[in-house]
C-alpha cells in the first residue's frame, strides 16, 4: 500500500518543456517529455497531497487523476504561474525543462524565407524560475517553511563529476533538495527510466536505483515528506 504521508500538503509541480515563440507558427523548444513531473504529480496525489501541475509542452505523459493542471507555453508564463502559486504552497518542485534563452523579438507575422538566406536569431536570457522562487522565499513573498526542490540533468557518472556539479548547483540555486539526473547515452530525456542522486541542503546524499520515473517519483517524495516541517501535515 502507498503511504498516505502527504495528506493535505499543498504541492505545486512544474513539468515539461517551455516553448519560446519566434513567430506565430514557430518556437524554440526542447525534448522534455514531462514524464518525471507528471509521475511526481500522480504519486503525490495518491499519497494525499493537493497538487497543482504547471505544465509546459509534453509528449503523452498521461493525465494524472485528481490533479489541477495549468498549461503554459513560455518560461515567463511558467514563472508567473509558479511564483503566484508558490505563495500558498507547502512544497514547490521545479521538474520542468525551462529554456535558458528566448528570441529577443517575436515576429508578428510568419518569418519569410527572403532572398538573402537565413538571418540570425537574437536571444535574451530567460529568468531562472527556481532561483527566483528561492529569492522570493528569502524576502518573505513565499513562506519560509515552503520546501523548494530543483532538478539537475548532468552528463557523466559519479566519478566523472556529476555529484560535484550537483553539489555546486544545489548551493548556487539555494533549494532544499536537488534531484541530480545522470543523462547522456539515451538516459532521462524522453525515456521511461531515470537514475541519479538526491542531494539535500543539509548534506544528505542518497543514490537512486536505476528504474522507472514512477519509482524515482516515490523516492523523491520520501525525501520531500521528510523535509516538510513537523506539524504541517494534518
Ligand atoms: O541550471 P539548470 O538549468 O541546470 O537548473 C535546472 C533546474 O533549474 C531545474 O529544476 C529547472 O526546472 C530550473 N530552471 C529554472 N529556470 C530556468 C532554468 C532552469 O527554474 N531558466
Amino acid at each position: 500500500a502507498l503511504p498516505y504521508d502527504l495528506s493535505g500538503v499543498r504541492m505545486v509541480i512544474s513539468a515539461g518543456g517551455t516553448r519560446e515563440a519566434l513567430d506565430p507558427v514557430r518556437y524554440l523548444g526542447n525534448h522534455s517529455s514531462g514524464k518525471q513531473g507528471y509521475a511526481l504529480a500522480r504519486a503525490a496525489s495518491q499519497r494525499g497531497a493537493r497538487v497543482t501541475l504547471v505544465s509546459g509542452a509534453t509528449s503523452d505523459p498521461g493525465e494524472p487523476a485528481s490533479v489541477e493542471i495549468v498549461h503554459v507555453d513560455s518560461a515567463r508564463e511558467m514563472q508567473s504561474e509558479m511564483t503566484t502559486r508558490a505563495a500558498d504552497a507547502d512544497v514547490v518542485i521545479m521538474a520542468a525543462a525551462v529554456a535558458d534563452f528566448r528570441p529577443t523579438a517575436v515576429a508578428g507575422a510568419k518569418i519569410k524565407k527572403g532572398d538573402d538566406g537565413p538571418s540570425p536569431i537574437h536571444l535574451d536570457t530567460n529568468p531562472d524560475i527556481l532561483a527566483g522562487l528561492v529569492a522570493d522565499r528569502a524576502q518573505g513573498r513565499i513562506p519560509r517553511s515552503t520546501v523548494i526542490v530543483g532538478f539537475a540533468a548532468e552528463t557523466g557518472d559519479a566519478d566523472g563529476g556529476v555529484l560535484d556539479h550537483g553539489r555546486a548547483k544545489l548551493r548556487r540555486k539555494g533549494c532544499d533538495l536537488l534531484v541530480v539526473n545522470a543523462v547522456g547515452g539515451g538516459k532521462a530525456f524522453g525515456t521511461e527510466d531515470n537514475t541519479g542522486w538526491l542531494l539535500t541542503a543539509d548534506g544528505r546524499e542518497t543514490g537512486l536505483p536505476f528504474g522507472s520515473k514512477t519509482l524515482m517519483a516515490s523516492r523523491i517524495l520520501d525525501e520531500v515528506a521528510a523535509l516538510v516541517p513537523d506539524g504541517q501535515v494534518p
